[in-house]
């Protein structure tokens, strides 16, 4: 993709002291929907201003997804990316499943020609913050008070306090990419859309560890004790998590028993995990959540902020990257062109993929969780469908194709 010619932004002041700048693409967000967003509008020519509540060292930093779809790869290979990724991502091309002793490699390769590459999150923000300093254009970190306006008009804008100071992006449309927890979809009169949710009952407890992965490969094991993940993030670091209750308190995990709980859900006679130095713990909810539609006038939500998916699957930023090439080839095509076709389509388009990805968070999260309320017939249930998947050409092709990604079509 080529760089851009001159961007149109300027600034003035309007009533009361308040300094206006005027974009085209106003994005609430530096998470990796915002930021790849903006670095995908800059290459088309396309002007933005980015609006992020946290500091940079905050967001640089933030733990979270790991695992990296082949055409999110290319994408930020594409965009300018992936230099630091190429060194220091680690290909996969397989997982394994586990049940009890028994246990099972899913091969990517083989079975979809695919792989995946695990890469934190928060290098890749890293990375994509990196390209926006480069590109000079704005990125304001630690604003307060954000506020959208008048979306279903043709003239939005978007207010903030930076350094004590209130200022006005004015621009054509907003980017809603400020997650979860963020301001633009909480702006939305509540009539507007429609809510799907499921929350479940249990959580994860993460860790980062000085420790060499005790696997080349992801290990998902499905434990009668709860369900438990063995990650990565380099040749030194591991990444483990914990099937553990929504509210667990954890100031109850001291190492050592962290330890002790991953070792019950993850070795096997043939294997042994490895311990090491833990530096990071956290607690995430899990949740399955969808708002429809994805548009508001020139509002348009993309990532956390429309969606969530619980972690199984590792598609919660694969599917952010996905909203925002899309809505950034809608974005190129209308200031390109003045068609409206291609936002006009943006949230049918998104989720279509939205739902697939669901489906399948849903699937992984149900077949290896252990769920308080299964009876007995359940429980059998669940362990006769994850014997079928690994011993089913046909169930692991279907796993593979939706791990490494659903290809992404973009009219
Ligand atoms: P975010 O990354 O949430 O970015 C939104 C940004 O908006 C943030 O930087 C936030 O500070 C900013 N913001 C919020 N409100 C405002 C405001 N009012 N004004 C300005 N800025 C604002 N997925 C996986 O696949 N695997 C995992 O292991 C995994 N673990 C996770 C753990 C946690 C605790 C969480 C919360 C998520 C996890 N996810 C995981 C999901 C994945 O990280 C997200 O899907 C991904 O971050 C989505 O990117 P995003 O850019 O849409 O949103
Ligand atoms: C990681 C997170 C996931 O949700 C997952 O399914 C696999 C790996 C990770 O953080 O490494």
């Amino acid at each position: 993709m080529a760089a851009a010619e001159p961007l149109r932004h300027r600034a003035g002041m309007v009533g009361g002291g308040v300094k206006a700048v005027r974009t085209q693409v106003a994005i609430v967000g530096a998470g990796p929907a915002g930021l790849l967003l903006a670095q995908l509008l800059y290459l088309a020519g396309i002007d933005s201003i980015i609006v992020e509540a946290r500091s940079r060292e905050y967001i640089e930093n933030r733990v979270r997804a790991g695992v990296l779809e082949h055409q999110t790869v290319d994408v930020l290979n594409a965009v300018g990316a992936g230099e630091r990724m190429a060194r220091e991502g680690l290909l996969h091309h397989g997982i394994e499943l586990q049940s009890g002793n028994q246990h099972k490699r899913v091969d990517f390769q083989a079975l979809v020609g695919r792989s995946v590459t695990v890469y934190g999150q928060q290098e890749v923000v890293k990375d994509l913050v990196a390209l926006r300093m480069a590109s000079g254009r704005p990125l304001y970190f630690e604003v307060e008070d954000v506020a959208i306006h008048d979306y279903d008009s043709a003239r939005p804008s978007v207010s903030f306090i930076t350094e004590g100071r209130r200022e006005l992006i004015e621009c054509d449309f907003i980017a809603g990419c400020d997650g979860f927890h963020g301001v633009c979809r909480a702006s939305v009169a509540a009539e507007r859309y429609e809510i799907f949710e499921r929350i479940y009952p249990f959580a994860w407890l993460g860790i980062l560890a000085h420790a060499k992965p005790s696997s080349e490969e992801l290990i998902y094991s499905n434990h009668e004790r709860g369900f438990a993940l063995l990650s990565m993030r380099s040749p030194t670091v591991s990444r483990l998590y914990l099937q553990c209750v929504p509210d667990e308190d954890l100031a109850e995990w001291p190492d050592a028993r962290i330890w002790e709980e991953l070792h019950l859900r993850l070795d096997r006679n043939d294997f042994h995990l490895t311990e090491g130095e833990i530096f990071q713990k956290s607690v995430a909810p899990m949740r399955s959540f969808v708002v429809e539609p994805m548009r508001f006038g020139r509002l348009f939500l993309a990532g956390d902020a429309a969606h969530i998916v619980p972690p199984t699957g590792a598609k919660g930023m694969n599917l952010a990257v996905a909203d925002v090439q899309r809505l950034a080839s809608a974005l190129q095509k209308f200031y390109k062109t003045g068609e409206e076709a291609g936002l006009d389509d943006y949230s049918l388009g998104a989720l279509q993929r939205v739902w697939k990805a669901q489906r399948f968070s849903w699937w992984m999260t149900s077949l290896l969780h252990r769920f308080p309320d299964h009876t007995p017939f359940e429980r059998r249930r669940q362990l006769a469908e994850l014997d079928y998947v690994m011993s089913s050409n046909a169930a692991e092709e279907s796993l593979a194709e939706n791990y490494v990604g659903l290809p992404l079509e973009l009219s």
